[in-house]
């Protein structure tokens, strides 16, 4: 289709716009062959923008309108798997309501790409990426869901695995027919020399299942770099080719109606000798050049970092130094949600200020993922400096953290399973459902109130830190009604030995439906308390993303304390991670709001001139000058 002169002049002033990002990102990554790879680019940007629906090219219009679409309090976002939700893609458009019902306003449905046959990572080893898993549904189908979710305001997310592809994809194929175009794709050796070099600082990711990062293929003759399982073989993206192949793709899927792409473990794209080849500077450049292609062709659509590293590492994907505000719009505030359990387990609070207060800021363009369960484990990252700030020992705490969700430790409210653990290092991470994890299964088991209540209360507490930190909240499916432990994962071969699935449950309509009716189960208790976190914060501008939360020096340890500075008024939020009564000193809320607060979470007003109020056990509170 021809451009008509509105088409080709908003293309041009685009490409003027966004070029000089891919040009520079071009040099650093692909010195000397610059001008060839964005000629190449800009032919592929400009196929993909022609070929863009007048529908979604008036989303790009809109948002190029309101680039702060990501950071509006109002965007809830809800995690789930295609078929444990809903069947399959169409089956999630049916359960469309169920979701506006709850406020969602983001969806991220988890891989449904045609993967390999057989066990694969739960998605994340894709075949095929231009074809859907047949049983979940077609192309059409996702375009289909693409359509109704955007009529109901909400914006899809999709996983963007680019790390690594099935070994059974045409390139991994064509590689092991020998073709040197394809073996170029990826990383393979003859014999173990290099790969001996690399493994000498390259840590190890799957230490139980899949050893190693090199794995030796009898077809391709080669050692094949493979930093997950041995079917999953790792991209080279020093070969420009493989950013041509990503960018086509991405412009082809944003045209489905993909609004976000998750960039699953993007801090791997980019190996280095002598480095544990993550986090690499050049990952940020591949980040900056398919972004820009993006603004281009699509600037409807938004990138969100899969980064779990260390906060140092971390901010890097939110952009700094030349990258500043040009990199993924989004990243997991992995930190944030390693630091709720560890509040939740230990009662305390200190230890998650002193690593919340030591993070560096982010751009105010950028926009964090808050969560507190996901698909994946939970790796202590609890770095030596976060524990010697409350003077104990970063390898004790790990392995206390570890102890207590797998219910080891002695009185542990928690049921989790150990995933991974790594006798070199001591790292045992944990598998678990929220529910859980936080108390919940033990308790109803032992038809304990208390323990119940409890449980709720800490589920509660550690989703108004997701709801109120700033970000798009990500609420995990099931984790709204308390889903427990999904102990039959072990029954499917293809996921026994994975204990993530656990983790995973199918959704349990029938709960659901009977909510209504059932004032005290735990589940509507939960589903209550959230909805109502939900309502209380898309009627609170302050929790717009672009403004951080600064940790407030707390005057108790068991207190979480942050303030957000807004044009509109100071929010103050004060959790409390005790099942103790806290008495907090007014001066910390007087100093903020004056004498006389609201509290939005209980919609009470506070007169703040006696000297101290009471923070209740698990008690969330939002505070404004009223
Ligand atoms: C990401 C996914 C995880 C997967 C890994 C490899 O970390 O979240 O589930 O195992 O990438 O693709
Ligand atoms: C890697 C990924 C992390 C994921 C894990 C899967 O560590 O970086 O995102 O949680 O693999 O277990």
């Amino acid at each position: 289709m021809p451009l008509d002169a509105a088409g080709r002049q908003s293309f041009e002033l685009r490409w003027e716009r966004y070029s000089p990002q891919i040009r520079a990102a071009l040099t650093h990554l692909y010195p000397g062959r610059e001008r060839e790879v964005e000629e190449r680019l800009c032919a592929l940007l400009l196929a993909a923008f022609k070929a863009r629906s007048p529908e979604l090219r008036r989303l790009d219009e809109e948002r190029l309108l309101r680039p702060d679409w990501l950071q509006l309090p109002e965007m809830i976002g809800y995690v789930c798997y295609a078929d444990r939700f809903a069947g399959n893609l169409a089956g999630i458009a049916d359960r469309v309501d169920y979701l506006t019902d709850l406020g969602v306003r983001y969806l991220h449905v988890m891989p449904f790409l045609r993967p390999r046959e057989g066990a694969n990572d739960g998605g994340y080893a894709v075949q095929d990426y231009r074809s859907v898993r047949p049983d979940l549904g077609t192309m059409d189908d996702l375009e289909e869901l693409a359509t109704v979710l955007r009529e109901n305001r909400i914006s899809l997310e999709m996983d963007l695995v680019l790390n690594h592809v099935a070994k059974e994809h045409e390139w991994a194929q064509r590689a092991r027919d020998g073709e040197q175009k394809y073996r170029d794709y990826f990383l393979m050796f003859p014999d173990r020399t290099v790969p001996d070099e690399y493994e000498k600082t390259l840590p190890e990711i799957f230490p139980d299942f899949a050893p190693g990062n090199f794995t030796w293929d009898d077809e391709a003759a080669a050692w094949v770099w493979t930093t997950f399982n041995d079917y999953q073989w790792d991209l080279n993206w020093a070969n420009p080719d493989v950013l041509c192949e990503f960018v086509d793709l991405i412009c082809w899927l944003a045209n489905k109606g993909v609004e976000v792409f998750r960039l699953d473990a993007i801090a791997f794209t980019w190996k280095r000798l002598g480095t544990t080849s993550q986090n690499q500077p050049e990952v940020h450049d591949l980040t900056q050049a398919m972004r820009a292609c993006l603004r281009i062709a699509a600037p409807a659509v938004a990138f969100k970092a899969e980064a779990i590293v260390a906060p140092e590492d971390l901010m890097a994907y939110l952009g700094r130094g030349e990258h500043y505000g040009l990199v993924s719009d989004m990243a997991y505030h992995n930190e944030l949600m390693v630091q709720l359990w560890n509040c939740v387990a230990t009662g305390e609070a200190d230890m998650a200020q002193a690593a919340l207060a030591a993070m560096p800021s982010k751009p105010p363009s950028a926009t964090w993922a808050t969560y507190v369960r996901c698909h994946d484990d939970i790796g202590w990252a609890i770095s030596d400096a976060d524990a010697a700030a409350v003077g104990v020992s970063g390898f004790d705490h790990r392995a206390f953290l570890s102890d207590f969700y797998s219910g080891e430790f002695p009185g542990s409210f928690a049921r989790g399973l150990v995933f991974q653990a790594n006798p070199a290092t001591g790292d045992r991470r944990i598998s678990g459902s929220c529910a859980s994890l936080a108390g919940l299964e033990i308790a109803l088991e032992r038809n304990d109130g208390e323990g119940i209540d409890a449980a709720i209360a800490r589920i509660n507490l550690m989703h108004a830190v997701m709801f109120g930190y700033g970000g798009v909240p990500l609420l995990y499916m099931g984790d709204e009604i308390g889903l427990l432990n999904d102990m039959d994962y072990a029954r499917d071969p293809a996921h026994a030995e994975d204990n993530r699935w656990a983790h995973r449950p199918f959704m349990d309509w029938d709960l659901v439906d009977k909510l209504p009716d059932e004032p005290l189960h735990p589940a509507r208790r939960i589903n209550e308390g959230i909805r109502h976190l939900i309502d209380v914060r898309v009627r609170t501008p302050q929790l717009h993303a672009s403004i951080p939360s600064d940790v407030v020096e707390s005057p108790d340890s068991r207190l979480l304390i942050l303030e957000r500075l807004h044009p509109l008024g100071t929010l103050v939020e004060v959790y409390n991670f005790s099942n103790q009564t806290v008495r907090l000193h007014h001066g910390v809320l007087t100093y903020r709001l004056g004498y006389s607060a609201r509290e939005l979470i209980g919609n009470n007003s506070y007169d703040l001139r006696p000297a101290t109020i009471d923070i209740a056990p698990y008690q969330p509170a939002w505070f404004v000058r009223r």
